[in-house]
């Protein structure tokens, strides 16, 4: 059951306090990753979503997930990246970080016209990442059918960013 799952998930993220930098209380998902009937759990749970034709995965936790994602769904897998990694010609997005900004890109080829898309990454947080991440792929020519996470931190409100676009969470802390 979905409170099963919910369970497992948060037995296995551990929190690291002041990382990277004080205040902050990391959501460190590697237990969750080194244990395989959990991570089996989490996969299958994320690839019964939405049925689409491509898996969008965001670097770099984001790729953990996305592409097994990807794999159990029979879906395609597209990388979002960080700038400057993608070698053929890409679209870009950049998004306020608390202090300055980041930019994503993706291949301007990655999908054919109205392609559905799901988007997958592990932990929703202010919703920056995700956010750009729908305009990239919206940008590309592909549909979002929804955004997919492992975990959605929702006192930082990121849901509220994602302009209607459905958000799935596994588990909201
Ligand atoms: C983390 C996480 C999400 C994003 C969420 O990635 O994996 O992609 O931040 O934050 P937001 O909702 O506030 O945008 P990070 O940028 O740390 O990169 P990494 O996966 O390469 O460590």
């Amino acid at each position: 059951t979905m409170t099963e799952l919910s369970t497992i998930i948060l037995d296995r993220i551990r929190d690291v306090p002041d990382y990277p930098k004080p205040g902050v209380m990391f959501k460190d998902i590697t237990p969750l990753l080194a244990d395989p009937i959990a991570m089996a759990a989490v996969v299958d749970a994320l690839a019964g979503l939405e049925q689409v034709d491509k898996i969008v995965g965001i670097e770099a936790r984001g790729f953990i997930l996305a592409a097994p994602v990807a794999y159990r769904a029979a879906a395609g897998f597209v990388p979002v990246r960080k700038k400057g990694k993608l070698p053929a010609e890409t679209l870009e997005e950049s998004y306020d970080l608390e202090y300055g900004s980041a930019t994503i890109e993706v291949h301007r080829d990655a999908f054919t016209p109205g392609e559905r898309v799901l988007i997958v990454d592990d932990v929703l947080a202010t919703g920056g990442t995700a956010k750009a991440t729908v305009e990239l792929v919206r940008r590309a020519g592909a549909e979002v059918v929804g955004i997919a996470v492992l975990m959605e931190l929702a006192f930082l409100k990121g849901r509220e960013r994602l302009g209607g676009v459905g958000l799935h969470s596994l588990v909201i802390v």
